[in-house]
């Protein structure tokens, strides 16, 4: 909403929310995320024509547009639980809007949705209506920037793509919204659909991406077991250009709000309309990716002599992936409580994730994270953990650093003066491969690098 202030200077942007908190943060200097370039933009916008309010009333009800943009956490319990996609909060938004609208409106899905949503929503908001004179047109536009590119991807999209019904109506208000777009993104990259291939593009997206994860990251399990190196075998198959050479950096497993969730919800979808085969199909990314995070804790295990009972161990990074704040889904959360199950103390570091919602993320139940009161299970985890402001710190002591998270500042700490103030013999593990291996070597450290051939001390295991 802040790049479309920017563009558009002729609109008004509103953005609203219920939490008093987080519309506070959005009209301070301390945005409530963590996103490079976003303050900027919000700063030259804010007080123009881009506002933050708590009035929801007011501004959806005088609104020609409106962007909804909740939730859509896994099911928890009840019918589809943890796979499909929860719409409670994306129906309480469809109701709030019937209510308050005077005059007839656009409502955009921003939120990744099921397939079919726009369905459901389009009847709460006719049923809940008392003026018939009000009209909805729903419109799917899907997003897809990505974390941390945030303000580049938005300012350069590879395309976007809205959905809408094919009556004369729905077609008017596909060519309103890309009118909206066309400030800033030539034409041609301005995609249209019918709202269901929409809403289905951007499942099908997301699952295509973690799907290359989940590849690479199988065969880097190969690779450690054959003495090939992950990383030759991705530039070698991705400069194929049917392949492509992005998206293959084998990691200790993605994260974030969205491959896990969308890929759940796809599967759902499928198996709700009798493609098991295909559901099964695509929940293999998924348990790929718990198989690498799990993989990787055996790895820290076995590699120190198959005990870490008592041992400070070193995490560098709880986000899941570099400049962002961001933790949800982080492969840090499975790797951690991993290692405390097995007795170890995990000191984390991380520059822009809070202890606040370290701890927070390591005393949820799965998949509660997207709830805004989840009631916290109280678990021995929390006593084996310690957040530390100083990365020095965080390994002095320690037995093994493991590096879970790719921020650049790691490339350039003094590996030489971590490893004099650990206990010996020193580990690292690197779950991202962003280290000089050899010159880890060369200090001393016993290395583990994700999908890499293997130090003969980890081989022999002693
Ligand atoms: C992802 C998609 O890339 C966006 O296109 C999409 O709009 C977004 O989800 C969404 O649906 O909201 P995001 O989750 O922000 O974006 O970040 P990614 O860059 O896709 O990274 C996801 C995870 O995959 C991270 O944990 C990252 O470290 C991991 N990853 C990524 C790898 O392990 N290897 C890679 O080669 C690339």
């Amino acid at each position: 909403m802040a790049m479309v202030a920017l563009k558009c200077p002729e609109i008004e942007v509103v953005v609203v929310d219920i939490n008093e908190e987080r519309i506070k943060a959005w009209n301070s200097e301390k945005l409530p995320i963590y996103e490079p370039g976003l303050l900027e933009v919000v700063k030259e916008c804010r007080g123009r024509n881009l506002f933050f309010s708590t009035d929801t009333k007011k501004h959806v009800g005088e609104a020609d547009v409106v962007f909804v943009s909740v939730n859509t956490p896994t099911k928890t319990h009840g019918i589809g639980a943890g796979r499909a996609a929860d719409l409670t909060y994306w129906e309480g938004a469809a109701r709030l809007i019937a209510s308050v609208s005077t005059s007839s409106k656009i409502v955009v899905e921003k939120s990744t949705v099921p397939v079919k949503t726009a369905e459901a929503i389009g009847k709460v908001l006719k049923r809940n209506c008392l003026n018939p004179d009000v009209k909805f047109e729903i419109l799917s536009n899907p997003e897809f920037l990505a974390e941390g590119t945030a303000m580049e991807d938005l300012q350069h999209p590879d395309r976007v793509l809205i959905g809408g019904s094919d009556t004369p109506s729905g077609q008017k208000a596909i060519q309103t919204l890309a009118e909206v777009y066309a400030h800033w993104i030539p034409r041609e990259r301005i995609l249209t659909a019918n709202l269901w291939s929409a809403e289905l593009a951007k499942l099908t997206a997301n699952a295509f991406l973690a799907q290359r994860i989940s590849s690479i990251n199988a065969i880097s399990a190969l690779c450690e077991a054959t003495g090939a190196d992950v990383s030759q075998v991705a530039h070698a198959i991705g400069t194929d250009s049917r392949i492509g050479g992005k998206f293959l950096n084998a990691s200790v497993g993605f994260g974030g709000s969205c491959f896990q969730k969308d890929i759940l919800n796809l599967c759902y979808v499928c198996e709700s309309v009798g493609l098991k085969e295909v559901a099964d199909y695509w929940l293999q990314v998924v348990s790929m990716n718990d198989y690498q995070k799990q993989r990787f804790v055996e790895r820290v295990i076995g590699a120190m002599f198959n005990t870490v009972s008592g041992k400070k161990i070193a995490v560098y990074g709880f986000a899941f992936k570099k400049d962002t704040g961001d933790t949800r889904e982080t492969p840090a959360i499975d790797v951690c409580k991993g290692l405390i199950r097995d007795g170890a103390k995990c000191c984390i570091y991380d520059p822009e994730v809070k202890a606040e919602q370290i701890f927070r993320d390591l005393s949820a139940p799965k998949f509660e994270w997207d709830r805004p009161n989840y009631s916290r299970s109280q678990s021995h985890i929390l006593e084996n953990v310690q957040v530390q402001s100083d990365p020095v710190a965080a390994a002095d002591g320690a037995h093994a650093i493991c590096v879970l998270t790719e921020w650049d500042e790691f490339k350039k700490y003094d590996f030489a003066a971590l490893y004099e103030k650990m206990v010996k013999p020193a580990f690292i593990f690197d779950g991202r491969n962003i280290l000089d291996h050899a010159k880890l070597r060369e200090i001393g450290f016993i290395t583990y690098a994700l999908g890499k051939p293997l130090d003969p001390f980890l081989v022999k295991g002693y």
